[in-house]
């Protein structure tokens, strides 16, 4: 007989339990970066798994590389449906698994949205149609389809111009861009629906979540892939001020247990909350750089560029860190990667997928 494995965490168990008796998931978003992350641990966890996105910055080839690292009959655990958050009709058509395995969606991990504070100072009313108008519509359908959950990405923006450090959940300031606003009205509406519908919200106040999959290309690229990939093209760097800006830069397999453990959380006291998702480390962006740059060498990769600092960019906070203390108390959550593992793998896929 085996016994259970008494420094196990809450996620070891969770994935335990899931893998014996399987749920079914919507993850909107799926074919971006967090999305496609989640859909690849849920499909190893033999979880149905319904998939919805417009591929307005997420892509198909997202969809067919966790199709090769997942087995054949994990893949058949998928139903991918190209609709727009913005249609409500699309919103409701995903609460549920169709065909000979039909069931009613279990948990809702929502991630579609228009990210980047500077697309969001570029077209605030796009920005506030898919993150504000898309978000209502998706907690319609779900309380709707009455789901048992509703875990939703939120973010650190919301900590706009407040200068605590680190950052605490119910310590925010006034936000900076457009963007930071449609993410703390997204925390508003989830507030109200739990009180208003007996709903069960959660949001993840996500930090610069990196790693695979993370697109490096665009304008609105975040600094990790950007970086990465300038660096194996031998192109320059631009670091935006005197590179003593700083971030808790969160590998994405930290970001995925969180949403795995909030989606599930029983505790009552865990429920309807927002949770920071990080690792609490703070790196500065002349650091992330040298980081970048001896994670290559020991690729065998010596990058030679140098970078060029430029002026500081409009809307981003200077300083952010996070208090993780209320993600591990109530639910469990143990980062299981710091930055310096977590460049080491996301620099394996940058790598890779170069050419
Ligand atoms: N990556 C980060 O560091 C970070 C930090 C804080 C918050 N977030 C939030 O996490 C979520 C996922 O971000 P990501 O980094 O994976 O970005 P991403 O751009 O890779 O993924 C977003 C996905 O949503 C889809 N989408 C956009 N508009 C849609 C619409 N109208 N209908 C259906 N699908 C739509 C996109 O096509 C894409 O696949 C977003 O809500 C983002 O705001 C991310």
């Amino acid at each position: 007989m085996s016994h259970p494995n008494p420094s196990s965490t809450a996620y070891d168990k969770l994935r335990a339990r899931l893998a014996a008796e399987p749920r079914t998931w919507l993850v909107t978003g799926v074919a971006g970066f967090i999305g496609s992350n989640l859909l690849e641990t849920l499909l190893k966890l033999n979880q149905r798994v319904v998939g919805l996105d417009n591929f307005a910055t997420g892509h198909r080839r997202n969809l067919t590389e966790v199709q090769t690292l997942v087995a054949p009959e994990q893949w058949a655990n998928f139903h991918f449906i190209e609709g727009d958050i913005r249609n409500l009709d699309d919103c409701h058509r995903a609460m549920v698994f169709p065909g000979e395995k039909a069931s009613p969606v279990d948990y809702v991990l929502h991630q579609a949205a228009l990210g980047s504070v500077p697309r969001s100072l570029a077209d605030p009313i796009t920005t506030n149609g898919v993150n504000i108008a898309g978000f209502l519509n998706m907690l319609v359908a779900a309380r709707d389809a009455g789901v048992q959950s509703f875990t939703y990405a939120a973010s650190s923006s919301t900590y706009g111009d407040h200068p605590a450090l680190p950052k605490v959940e119910h310590t925010i300031g006034k936000p900076l861009s457009p963007y930071a606003v449609t993410k703390y009205v997204n925390e508003l509406y989830a507030d109200v629906f739990a009180r208003s519908y007996g709903f069960n919200t959660i949001g993840l106040r996500y930090f610069n979540v990196f790693g695979r999959r993370q697109n490096p290309n665009g304008a609105y690229a975040a600094v990790i892939p950007k970086w990465a990939a300038a660096l194996l093209n031998g192109e320059p760097v631009f670091i935006n001020g005197d590179g003593e800006t700083s971030r808790d830069f969160c590998f994405v397999a930290n970001a995925v247990q969180a949403n795995l453990l909030a989606a599930t959380a029983e505790n009552p006291e865990a429920k309807n909350q927002v949770y920071n998702v990080a690792v609490g480390d703070r790196t500065t962006l002349n650091a992330l750089f040298a980081l970048l740059r001896d994670g290559l060498a020991s690729h065998e990769v010596e990058p030679t560029v140098q970078p060029v600092h430029r002026d500081f960019r409009a809307g981003d906070v200077h300083h952010s860190q996070a208090d993780i203390g209320k993600a591990q108390r109530l639910l469990g959550y143990v980062p299981t990667h710091r930055i310096v593992q977590g460049i080491g793998e996301a620099l394996d896929w940058y790598i890779g997928n170069s050419r």
